[in-house]
């Protein structure tokens, strides 16, 4: 097996923008406990694209949302620059598959959302900036019901940038989409990461969606989720799909996860 299992980034030279440390959660209702996530440890470079796979049901959501510093852990600490998360931080933004944009607002409006703080000109600046680089050019006076799905999710996404954050938490966000749309969106997003370089942490159980956008592949294992193992995936951008490594890296991430051979 040539999987190169790396325990902490390869970018040691860079101090952790992310830091999950020992991080556990048990859910508990009706005197019922439930642990979902069993002593998560994990360290993400700044500018990294780290993607979070996993069975169903397994943590997945739970440990970004922690991450996020919407849930609490029940043990550990997340650190971001050093600092404890106490909760959420506008800085730090989440898309998620089923939010969706604003339906009373326009292309425009929904970009301009979170830029009340700016001057007008900056802010008209800034939306256009994030309309041509997710290439809704034309359709800046849209409804989000004119648009199609795609278009929504790169609105989402536009968005979630425009805001500047500094780390982009993803859950899912293509999981609605058809299987062309998803390719395109995968393209965007690795257009605009390697344009702006944020930090990216990316929930996806489609393996090779992981294999294709990120850095570094984290397997959890089934509930409660425990690291199973974290993959470096080193091919430089474009990937080549059909390339014998990365048929080597997504065999070899579909094996650890016991689904190698089985359709
Ligand atoms: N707020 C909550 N209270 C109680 N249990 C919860 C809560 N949130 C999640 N869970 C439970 O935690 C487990 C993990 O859920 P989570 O949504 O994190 O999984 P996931 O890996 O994201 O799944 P999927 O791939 O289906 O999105 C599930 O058993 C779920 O029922
Ligand atoms: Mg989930």
């Amino acid at each position: 097996m040539a999987l190169r299992e790396v325990a902490l980034s390869p970018q040691r030279a860079l101090a952790a923008k992310l830091c999950v440390n020992h991080l556990s959660m048990v859910f508990t209702r009706d005197g019922k406990s439930t642990p979902v996530l069993q002593d998560i440890t994990l360290e993400v470079s700044e500018g990294e694209f780290v993607c979070l796979v996993g069975p169903s049901g397994c943590g997945k959501s739970t440990l970004l949302n922690a991450i996020g510093g919407l849930l609490a852990p029940t043990a550990g600490t997340v650190f971001i620059d050093n600092e404890a998360v106490r909760g959420p931080d506008p800085r730090r933004i989440f898309v998620f598959q089923e939010r969706g944009v604003f339906p009373w607002l326009t292309v425009e409006g929904n970009i301009a959302f979170g830029l009340f703080k700016l001057s007008r000109s900056e802010r008209e600046e800034r939306v256009a900036h994030y309309v041509k680089m997710v290439g809704l050019q034309g359709f800046e006076e849209a409804y989000p019901s004119e648009l199609s799905g795609g278009m929504k999710q790169r609105l989402e996404v536009a968005r979630a940038l425009a805001v500047n954050p500094d780390m982009l938490y993803l859950d899912e966000p293509f999981g609605a989409l058809d299987s062309i749309t998803r390719h395109i969106m995968r393209g965007e997003l690795l257009r605009i990461w390697e344009t702006e370089r944020k930090t990216i942490v990316f929930v996806t159980h489609d393996i090779d969606e992981a294999v294709q956008l990120a850095d570094r592949v984290v397997i959890l294992s089934a509930r409660p989720a425990a690291i199973q193992r974290i993959v470096n995936i080193d091919i430089s951008h474009p990937r080549d799909i059909s390339s014998p490594r990365y048929l080597e890296l997504r065999d070899g991430i579909l094996q650890q996860i016991g689904l190698a051979h089985k359709i």
